[in-house]
Formats: structure tokens, sequence, C-alpha cells
């Protein structure tokens, strides 16, 4: 059994890793709500507190990014740089400090979605910053401390958030969370490591 935090639990990707993780001890934070810990990722402050208050911990799973959505000729400089704090460098913060007190061999599992691949309207933010996570995670595997290892989630559009992107979205087949859960957990309990796990239909 390890022992996971799982970042963004309360979320609807969240509640997808968490299917796939049940044979661990969990601790769930998020930026509010009914968590074990309270955390805020684009704050460095924050992430150090979270893993400092935690102490022991084998794996880091991160399940949020949150994204802006407009068109690119709409999409502000402040929309880019949310995006960015967000779903680029909070996750990448999370790794940067979170090497520092991950066990041996333990896993960091990131989130990153499929309109890197497959591009629709308003989703250019979301889709440029899961790029940059996917590649992040392919280079830094070979830097990471420890025996510890990286990979990447790369999911098309839950069953269960089908209702609220499914309209942005025609053409895409979602998937149900209990497969995306297979995802972490082939990252959290595998040898993988610098992977871009896709889960599409
Ligand atoms: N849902 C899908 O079908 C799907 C598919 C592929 C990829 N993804 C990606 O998965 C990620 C999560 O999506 P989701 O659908 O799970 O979103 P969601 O249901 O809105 O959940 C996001 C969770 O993250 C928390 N959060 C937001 N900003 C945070 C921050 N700065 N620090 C800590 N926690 C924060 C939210 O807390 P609050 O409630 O306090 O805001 C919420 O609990 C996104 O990057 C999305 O692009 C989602």
């Amino acid at each position: 059994m390890k022992t996971i935090i799982v970042i963004g639990a309360l979320g609807k990707m969240g509640q997808a890793a968490l299917t796939g993780l049940s044979n661990h001890k969990v601790i769930t934070a998020g930026r509010s709500g009914s968590v074990d810990y309270i955390v805020d990722i684009t704050d460095e402050n924050s992430i150090r507190t979270l893993f400092e208050q935690v102490g022991y911990f084998d794996a880091v799973v991160n399940t949020v990014g949150f994204c802006e959505y407009a068109s690119f000729a709409d999409m502000t400089q402040a929309q880019w740089m949310t995006t960015v704090m967000s779903k680029m460098m909070g996750q990448i913060n999370l790794v940067r400090i979170g090497q520092e007190y991950i066990a041996d061999n333990g896993s960091f599992t990131l989130v990153s979605g499929i309109l890197n691949i497959k591009p629709i309207p308003y989703a250019i933010a979301d889709a440029t910053t899961s790029g940059a996570i996917d590649t992040f995670v392919k280079c830094v595997a070979y830097e990471m401390p420890r025996n510890t290892r990286i990979n990447v989630v790369n999911p098309t559009v839950l069953a269960e958030a089908w209702h609220v992107y499914g309209e942005m979205m025609p053409g895409f087949q979602p998937v149900p969370s209990a497969l995306v859960g297979k995802a972490f957990e082939r990252a959290v309990d595998g040898f993988i490591n610098g992977e871009v796990l896709y889960v599409d239909a």
C-alpha cells in the first residue's frame, strides 16, 4: 500500500483518478471543500506547505489544471497567463517542489487532455498547456532524482463531464471515469516513466 496525495480530488478528473487508487492510502487535497489538505497549485508557498504538512508520501497524483476558453483572437494575455500558471506552471511546480519531499522510488502523475491532439474551437490555451505538460513529462523523466518516476494521463472527455463539454465537442466519444482511473493506476502501480497515457475511445 502506498501513500498517495491526490490533488483536485473533488473535481471530475480527481474522482476518476480515485477509482483506480482504492488499494492505497489516499490523502486528498484541493483548493476548497471537504479535503484532507487545502492547497492552491498556483502558489509555490502553498505547495511547499502541503508537502511539509503531509510528511511522508510515495506518490502525487495531480488532476488540477484550470483553463480559460476563448477564440485565439479574443483570448487576452491575462487569460493565457491564468491557464499557464495553473495547468502548466502549477503542475511543473508540484514536481519541482515535490521532488524535494517525495519518498525514494516514488511517482508523480500529472494531467493534460486530448485537445492538444484533437483541437476544438476556443480551447487553444488548454491544448497548448496540455502539449507543454506532455513534453515536460517526457523530458524531465531523465532528470528525476532517487529513482522517482513521472507520467501524465492525457484523457478525452469523461462521460461524467459530457453534459458540460459535449456541445463543444461534436464527434468526440466520451470515456467512463473508471477507464481513466485505470490509467492513473497504471502510472502509480506500474514501472513506466516519462510516458503520456492517452485514454481515448
Ligand atoms: N473533465 C474532463 O472530461 C477532462 C478531460 C480531459 C482533461 N481534463 C483536464 O483535467 C483537469 C481537471 O478538470 P476537471 O474536469 O476535473 O475540473 P473540475 O471538475 O472543475 O475540478 C477541478 C478541481 O480542481 C480544483 N482547483 C482548481 N484550481 C485549483 C488550484 N489552483 N489549486 C488547487 N485546486 C484547484 C477545483 O477546486 P474548486 O472547486 O475550489 O475550484 C476542483 O476541485 C483540467 O485541466 C482539464 O482540462 C478534464
